[in-house]
């Protein structure tokens, strides 16, 4: 089943045609990588599957973005909801200034949530889902700024868990982390995979080799390809994706 479809997708920053009439089915409970050069639109098109975008002012989309067969454009739509179905974990950590415990509480507070065993079920739940509990659970209290930067990471993943999403977009999550928390989310990733569906961008192809079920390969403003990863790193129908993969440039 498709999770996301989009069709015929272009989006502008003012003049500047930055997304070149992207279709792309993801397929629910599965991971999909974003790859291609720096600046190809691989971030600005994440950003459009929970409408961050909305944010920026000057900028249009035509075409058509649907979550669960529902377009996410389409008057009506509460985009607080959308975005606690869709969540979103960025380059470099962000916790929050509160504790462990508060940052993951957050969503639930935000959206009202005041039976206190719940939250504290809910928090355990989240961070055991996140491979951080054993990690963390001595120190719920202390704030999340005395965590590694590994560590943040995966809080930041838990707290956008914790308000139930089923798709969590990643851009870049471990750019800034060193092999070894990278490796944990990876394998974080690889679990996530049997309860969300998962879009990465990474413009690190090793990694996308490693997690991702399918690849998409960006250049330009433009979707070249998409297909299984394997075929993608393998045997790449695209010229440009070809010379991507073998490094000519990027
Ligand atoms: N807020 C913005 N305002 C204007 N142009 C932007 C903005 N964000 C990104 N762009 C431009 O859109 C293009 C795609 O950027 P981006 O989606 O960030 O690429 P990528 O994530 O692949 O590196 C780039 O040319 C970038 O300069
Ligand atoms: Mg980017």
């Amino acid at each position: 089943m498709n999770k996301i479809e989009t069709h015929d997708v272009n989006f502008w920053y003012g003049d500047f045609h930055a997304l070149k009439g992207i279709s792309m089915n993801i397929e629910e409970k599965s991971v999909v990588a974003f790859i291609g050069p720096s600046g190809c639109g691989k971030s600005t098109f994440l950003r459009l599957l929970n409408r961050m975008n909305d944010l920026i002012p000057g900028t249009r989309l035509e075409g058509k973005i649907q979550i669960d067969g529902q377009d996410i454009y389409a008057k009506g739509v509460q985009v607080d909801e959308l975005r606690k179905n869709v969540g979103m974990v960025f380059q470099r950590p962000n916790p929050f200034p509160k504790s462990i415990f508060e940052n993951v509480a957050y969503g639930l507070r935000v959206n009202g949530v005041k039976d206190e065993s719940f939250i504290r079920q809910r928090v355990e739940e989240t961070l055991k889902g996140a491979a951080l509990w054993d990690e963390v659970k001595d120190k719920l209290k202390v704030s999340a700024y005395a965590l590694s930067g590994g560590q943040q990471q995966r809080l930041c993943i838990a707290r956008a868990m914790a308000v139930s999403p089923s798709v969590l977009l990643m851009d870049e999550p471990a750019s800034a982390l060193d092999p070894i928390s990278t490796a944990k989310v990876e394998e974080l990733i690889h679990e996530l995979k049997n309860d969300y569906t998962i879009v990465i961008v990474t413009h690190n192809m090793q990694q996308a080799a490693r997690v991702s079920d399918r690849t998409a390969f960006f250049y330009m403003g433009n979707m070249v390809e998409i297909g299984d990863t394997k075929d993608i790193f393998t045997n790449p129908t695209k010229l440009e994706t070809q010379n991507y993969i073998t490094g000519r440039f990027g």
